[in-house]
């Protein structure tokens, strides 16, 4: 991370866990252990119906929430879909798209880059995912096609846009698996992310841009992560379903600044 240049952000991704009783149960033991110091900012996103209860329980708190996805349209027949005013009108700040889970429901390049015009044209903060498989790291095509991902995600969107946009990092084979990337083989990605950012826009956007890991990242590896210089922050899973453990985290980012 290097927080002279861009911010450090600490996302929980619960996907489909927890109930709005428990996400106030959640959220009232988070805001009793949160640390104090403002190193990175904290962020969690979760299942649409707890959205309400976790606005609810954290307003005072600098944790901001989230959705795990949206629709791209602003309003119409899409049955069971959430459109991104919805979010922000229910309190959201954050959204996940195009997580590898939602990829292989069938979310492509083109539904992910619209999502993320959506979301900036509402005012939240979109959190772009991408991510190689285990195959395509074997046969070494990683790097071409996150770049192929990064670069059909932000189509389209205009550099005064960009710097909200957040990006991240998330190797499908350390997804929910105990399978970490070590914190070199995460530098090498993100490292190579910012360069596709720079060719596409610009240096100084490109060095404001925040690039999170993800993948099985814990309270036990998170330090060494983050200490990594294009490692802005994390996208985590099942660390963030534990107020302990999701704390501790946070707690990793307080790194001296560089
Ligand atoms: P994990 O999930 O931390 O449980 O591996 C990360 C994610 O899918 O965002």
């Amino acid at each position: 991370m290097n927080r002279k240049y861009r911010k450090t952000i600490i996302a929980g991704n619960w996907k489909m866990n927890k109930t709005p009783t428990e996400t106030k149960e959640f959220m009232t033991a988070l805001k009793g252990m949160m640390p104090r110091g403002r190193w990175c900012d904290v962020a969690l996103c979760v299942p649409a119906v707890c959205i309400p209860a976790a606005v609810r329980a954290m307003r005072e708190t600098r944790v901001g929430i989230g959705a795990e996805n949206c629709n791209a349209n602003p309003s119409g027949a899409y049955t069971g879909e959430i459109a991104t005013n919805m979010l922000v009108d229910a309190g959201c700040k954050y959204v996940i798209i195009g997580h590898s889970e939602r990829r292989a429901m069938g979310e492509t390049d083109a539904d992910v880059n619209a999502k993320v015009i959506a979301a900036l044209d509402a005012g939240l903060i979109p959190i772009m995912c991408c991510g190689e498989t285990l195959e395509q790291r074997e046969t070494g095509i990683t790097s071409e096609w996150i770049a192929m991902q990064i670069k059909a995600g932000l189509q389209n969107v205009p550099e005064e846009k960009i710097r909200k946009v957040v990006i991240a990092y998330e190797p499908i084979w350390a997804i929910g698996t105990g399978r970490t990337a070590t914190p070199e083989q995460a530098q090498e990605v993100c490292e190579s992310i910012r360069t596709v950012v720079r060719k596409l826009y610009s240096s100084k956007v490109a060095r404001a841009v925040s690039i999170l890991y993800g993948g099985s990242m814990n309270e036990k590896n998170a330090y060494e992560l983050l200490a990594q210089p294009d490692i802005d922050g994390g996208l985590i899973g099942g660390a963030s379903l534990v107020p302990e453990k999701f704390v501790k985290i946070i707690e990793s980012a307080n790194q001296p600044a560089e």
